[in-house]
C-alpha cells in the first residue's frame, strides 16, 4: 500500500525522542499510548466500492499481511527516522533483509563485491548461492581498498561490507568507500548491525543502503528475530516489491516487541558502549589475555578510523585468551553470570567461542586461514553492572589458567 509518513518525530528531534515517538500517528486505536498489535493476516473491505478505491484509485489502506501491516508500518517508519532514511523495509530476520536486498538489486549477468569478513551467512549466500542466479561475486580482503577498486567491473552493481565486522571489529573507511563507489558509479551497502544508528550513521557518509539485524541492539532483549534495510525511496521500493514476493515478513507481535525495544535503544546502547570500553580495558590489562580487539582501544588497528566516523564503539569485545583451545574451553566452563550463546546486542551478556561454535566443522587450518584462532573469544556485553561482568570474566579467566593469579600486567 502507498505509505504516507505521519511521523510525529521529524528529523530535527533527538535520537531518544525519535526512538520513542517516530512513526506513530498521534491518535491511536482506543486512545492507546502504545502502538496496537494488529494481529491479522488479512484486512476486510467494506464493499466492492472500497475494493476499487484501493485497486483503481490507490487508496492508502492494508490488503494482506504479506504486503504490510499497521504495526509493521510504524516499525518501518521509526527505523527510517532513526537512521535518517527516506524509507525502510522491515523483515523477519537480518538474513532475510540481506538476501532480499541483494536479490532485488541484481539481475543475471551482474557482478557484486563483498569484503571477506562479512557475517558468515552473508558471505555464504554471496559465495555459494548467488551464482545460481547468474550473478558473479568477488570476495576482497577487508581493508584492501586498492584491491577493492581493482575488482570493480563495468557490470558491478554494488559493494557490500560491514562496519564494525565480526569478530575482529574492523572498521570500514566510509569516506574511501564513497570515493571509490562514486568514481565507478556503483551502489554501496553497509551492514551496520554492530554499530547501530547511535554510534555510526552510514547514510550520512554517503552509503546508499544501510542494513541491520534488528535482532541485536535495536530490539535489544534477545527475544525476537528481525531485520531492516533503509535508504532512498526508489531503492527501497525495488526491495519492497521483491519482499512481497519472497515473503520473509515480520510478524506483528514481533514488530511490537521491536518497537518496545527501540524505545530504550539509545539508553541501552550508551550502557553497552561504556561497559564494553571498561571491560576491554580490563581485559587488556589481564595476565590471562593475549590480545584484545575493540575499536575504542588505541591498540586496535582501525582506532583512528573508528574515532573519525563513530561516536561510540559498540558492545562487542573480542579477545585471545592465553594458552590453547583447552584453556578457552575451561574459561567458558567457569562462567557463572555471562551466558555461552551466539548473538549480541541484548541486555544479557553473551559469550561465544567461534572455534567451537560458528566455525565448528571447519578444520583448524581452514579456521586459521580465516583468522579464527583456537583461543578467540567474542564477548557481547549486556547491560548488567559492569563490575559484575568483569568479576565473572576475571574468576573464569583465572580458573582457565590455574597457574596464574590476579596479578595485573605491568
Ligand atoms: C552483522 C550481522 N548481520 C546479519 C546477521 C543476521 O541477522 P539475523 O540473525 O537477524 O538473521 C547477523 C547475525 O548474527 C550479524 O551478526
Amino acid at each position: 500500500m502507498p505509505r504516507k509518513s505521519k511521523t510525529v518525530a521529524p528529523k530535527e528531534l533527538g535520537i531518544a525522542t525519535r526512538s520513542i515517538h517516530a512513526g506513530e500517528d498521534r491518535l491511536r486505536y482506543a486512545d492507546s499510548i502504545t502502538t496496537p498489535i494488529v494481529q491479522t493476516s488479512t484486512f476486510a473491505f467494506k464493499d466492492s466500492k472500497e475494493i476499487e478505491a484501493y485497486t483503481k484509485h490507490g487508496k492508502a489502506r492494508f490488503e494482506y499481511g504479506r504486503y504490510g501491516n499497521p504495526t509493521e508500518q510504524v516499525a518501518a517508519r521509526r527505523l527510517a527516522a532513526l537512521v535518517g532514511a527516506e524509507d525502510c523495509v522491515v523483515f523477519g530476520s537480518g538474513m532475510s533483509a540481506i538476501t532480499t536486498t541483494i536479490l532485488a538489486l541484481v539481475k543475471s549477468g551482474d557482478h557484486i563485491i563483498i569484503t571477506d569478513d562479512a557475517y558468515k551467512k552473508t558471505l555464504e549466500f554471496c559465495s555459494s548461492y548467488i551464482h545460481r542466479f547468474g550473478v558473479d561475486c568477488t570476495i576482497v580482503p577487508f581493508g584492501h581498498y586498492e584491491e577493492l577498486e581493482a575488482a570493480i567491473r563495468p557490470n558491478t552493481r554494488f559493494i557490500f561490507s560491514e562496519s564494525p565486522t565480526n569478530p575482529y571489529l574492523n572498521i570500514f573507511d566510509l569516506t574511501r568507500l564513497r570515493k571509490i563507489a562514486k568514481r565507478h558509479n556503483v551502489l554501496t551497502l553497509i551492514d551496520a548491525t554492530f554499530s547501530t544508528p547511535l554510534n555510526q550513521r552510514p547514510l550520512e557518509w554517503g552509503v546508499d543502503l544501510e542494513l541491520h539485524s534488528c535482532t541485536k541492539y535495536l530490539a535489544g532483549h534477545n527475544d525476537i528475530l528481525a531485520g531492516a534495510v533503509m535508504g532512498r525511496k526508489e531503492l527501497i521500493e525495488e526491495i519492497r516489491g521483491l519482499h512481497k514476493a519472497v515473503g520473509g515478513v515480520i510478524d506483528p507481535h514481533c514488530c511490537y516487541l521491536l518497537l518496545r525495544g527501540l524505545k530504550t535503544f539509545p539508553l541501552r546502547m550508551k550502557v553497552h558502549n561504556e561497559t564494553a570500553m571498561k571491560t576491554a580495558r580490563f581485559l587488556e590489562a589481564h595476565p590471562c589475555v593475549d590480545r584484545v580487539y575493540y575499536p575504542g582501544l588505541e591498540s586496535h588497528p582501525h582506532y583512528e578510523t573508528a574515532k573519525a566516523q563513530m561516536t561510540g564503539f559498540g558492545g562487542v569485545v573480542s579477545f585471545d585468551i592465553k594458552g590453547n583451545l583447552a584453556a578457552a574451553k575451561r574459561f567458558l566452563d567457569h562462567l557463572k553470570l555471562c551466558y555461552i550463546a551466539p548473538s549480541l546486542g541484548g541486555v544479557e551478556t553473551l559469550i561465544t567461542h567461534p572455534a567451537i561454535v560458528s566455525y565448528y566443522g571447519q578444520t583448524r587450518k581452514e579456521r586459521y586461514a580465516l583468522g579464527i584462532t583456537d583461543t578467540l573469544i567474542r564477548l557481547a556485553v549486556g547491560i548488567e553492572d559492569p563490575d559484575d561482568i568483569i568479576a565473572d570474566l576475571d574468576q573464569a579467566l583465572r580458573k582457565s589458567h590455574p597457574a596464574k593469579r590476579t596479578a595485573r600486567k605491568k
